[in-house]
């Protein structure tokens, strides 16, 4: 993709920080907010080799590898303060690491092992980005920004995926949340909630290749001829990251083709 010109940079000296940014939604947003100016980038995730291949792809210059697990808040904690310490200021959070459940979750055959597992990171890892992201805005009078990624999921329910499903809710309740309490100094709390991409771990789950994905998606939605990718859901993160949207908070937006409608 050709870079923005100067004048259209949207985040031109601002530092992010991007979780699970080895990998699918947060890697695409990641060299995007790259592309529009951002001085520094932290990719925040656990696939270490990933993660710096990303790092490296994206250019040193700009973009760093820090290997955190978000289930932790003692490595979330570190991870926002060395990133401070580093680049001396933390303007964007796009939390976004997240997994899945590997089998079907139903309620009547749930596995607490898997839920509490999935619940760590997707609620609790979540909830501490935020917390220590907002914690270093507050102090530095940074009036930033954060976005959560939730997910359809997070809107209705669904025959299966019960932890997921219970997790994207809680996301949505915490951005809810956090945008009344965060506003007094100025910082902007907002989610995503895309429809299903073909990224890694969505293949994984329903073992199949990104093309065989796709094709399942497609018909699901009411807008034809186009499927969700990542460049879709990196857009809307940078539109709600950047001053375009700077009177908006507390909002999920949905990137769903009219699904949730
Ligand atoms: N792909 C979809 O269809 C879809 C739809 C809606 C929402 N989402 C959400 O989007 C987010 C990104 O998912 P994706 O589809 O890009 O998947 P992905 O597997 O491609 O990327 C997720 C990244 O998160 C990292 N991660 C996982 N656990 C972590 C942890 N404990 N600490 C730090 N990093 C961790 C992974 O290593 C990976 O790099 C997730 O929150 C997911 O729930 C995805």
């Amino acid at each position: 993709m050709t870079e923005p010109t100067m004048s259209l940079k949207k985040l031109q000296g601002k530092v992010a920080i991007v979780t699970g940014g080895a990998s699918g939604i947060g890697e695409g947003t990641a060299h995007l907010f790259a592309q529009h100016g951002a001085r520094a980038v932290v990719i925040a995730d656990v696939q270490d080799e990933k993660g710096r291949l990303v790092a490296e792809l994206i250019g040193l210059d700009r973009c760093s590898y820090y290997h955190c697990d978000v289930a932790d808040e003692e490595q979330v904690k570190a991870m926002v303060d060395w990133t401070v310490q580093t680049f001396g200021q933390l303007d964007i959070m796009f939390s976004n690491a997240g997994i899945v459940s590997s089998s079907d979750q139903l309620l009547l055959d749930l596995d607490f092992s898997q839920f509490d597992r999935l619940f760590a990171i997707n609620v609790r890892g979540m909830t501490a980005c935020v917390k220590h992201a907002a914690r270093v805005m507050v102090e530095r009078h940074v009036r930033g920004s954060i976005v959560c990624t939730a997910s359809v999921a997070g809107s209705r329910g669904r025959n299966k995926l019960t932890d997921y499903v219970m997790s994207k809710h809680a996301v949505i309740a915490l951005v809810r949340s956090a945008s009344q309490q965060l506003g007094q100094h100025g910082i902007r709390v907002n989610s995503v909630s895309p429809f299903g991409v073909a990224t890694p771990s969505t293949c994984a789950m329903l073992g199949k290749e990104e093309e065989e994905v796709e094709k399942e998606y497609e018909g699901w939605t009411p807008l034809k001829g186009i499927v969700l990718k990542v460049k879709h859901v990196a857009d809307a993160v940078l539109f709600l990251v950047s001053d375009e949207s700077g009177f908006i908070s507390g909002h999920d937006m949905v990137i769903d083709g009219g699904f949730l409608a």
